[in-house]
């Protein structure tokens, strides 16, 4: 049987208190695990711990207690940062910040250059991972101008040129209008379902987990539940201790039952669509 591309193994990590002893903040005794390909998204409000797991997870933290296995490789052993820093790709929240070169194609081609790829291959990566965003033909733009959406893709792009197993999106459609939040969602969509990239999302919007295999919820440092976007968003009490909004959809049809409507709970637009067409 195949590895998981994702293995943790009772993970804690705890930040250190002024006094160097370990504080309550971080996470604590995590275990799950993500097959190659799938879309799981990670749920849960500020603070929760969503953005130090992400660290655990490319090895820029190191648990204190317990394991992280990225494809096999242990996160603990620094023979294997560098492998594991380039399987796991990050894109993060601010699409301001993560440009590095003032041409796109120069940006992109930033980190493979750091690995050390040949240059004709960095060409042919640089010009696939544009194509694959969208993004190939502004090229020879600089990033600055674009919108918010297009930037983040070219930060996606940035990451793919590394050819990484696992992609992470920190939050990165939090700063985003609608436009450019759909722009980024439907292009990590595609690269999963395409080009069977492992996808982690971080994300404050629920609507963007629906889609998704699987939803871990965290609250203070650990999952408090896990299954299907389904099965996590009909579970009224980690809903609420995790305090986390619910789906326009399943909020409309939640409150159509409150008043009277025969309604059953939905997930998506088109289901509540189908449930009101249903009512006489
Ligand atoms: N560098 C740090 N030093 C100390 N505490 C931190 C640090 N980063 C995060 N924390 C704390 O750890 C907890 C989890 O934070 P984080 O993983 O960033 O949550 P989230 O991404 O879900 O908002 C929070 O209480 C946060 O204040
Ligand atoms: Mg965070």
């Amino acid at each position: 049987m195949k590895n998981p591309i994702v293995d943790v193994i009772d993970a804690t990590y705890k930040y250190k208190n002024h006094d160097g002893n370990d504080s309550e903040n971080g996470v604590t005794d995590l275990t799950f695990s993500i097959d190659e390909g799938e879309f799981v998204v990670l749920l849960g409000h500020n603070g929760s711990g969503k953005s130090t797991l992400a660290k655990l997870l490319n090895g820029f933290l190191v648990p204190s207690k317990g394991k992280v296995f990225i494809d096999g490789n242990d996160t603990a052993d620094e023979k294997l940062c560098y492998v594991i820093r380039s399987d796991v790709g990050m894109v993060f929240q601010n699409p301001d910040n993560q440009t590095v070169a003032s041409i796109i194609e120069d940006d992109v081609a930033f980190g493979p250059e750091n690995l050390g790829v040949p240059p004709e291959e960095i060409r042919q990566r640089v010009d696939r991972a544009l194509k694959t965003v969208g993004m190939y033909e502004y090229k020879d733009r600089t990033p600055y101008k674009l919108s918010g959406g297009q930037k983040q893709r070219v930060a996606i792009a940035a990451v793919l040129a590394m050819q990484p197993k696992i992609l992470i999106l920190d939050e990165s459609t939090a700063m985003l209008d609608p436009e450019g939040r759909k722009e980024v969602l439907d292009t990590v969509k595609s690269l999963n379902k395409e080009n069977v990239v492992t996808v982690i999302l971080i994300t404050h919007y629920m609507d963007e987990a629906l889609d998704a295999d699987k939803a871990f919820v965290l609250s203070r440092g650990k999952i408090i539940k896990r299954g299907t976007p389904k099965e996590v968003f009909s579970d009224a009490e980690a809903v609420k201790e995790a305090k986390l909004e619910l789906p326009v959809a399943t909020a409309v049809s939640e409150e159509l039952r409150k008043a009277g409507f025969d309604i059953k709970p939905t997930l998506t637009d088109e289901e509540l669509a189908e449930e009101i067409c249903r009512l006489k």
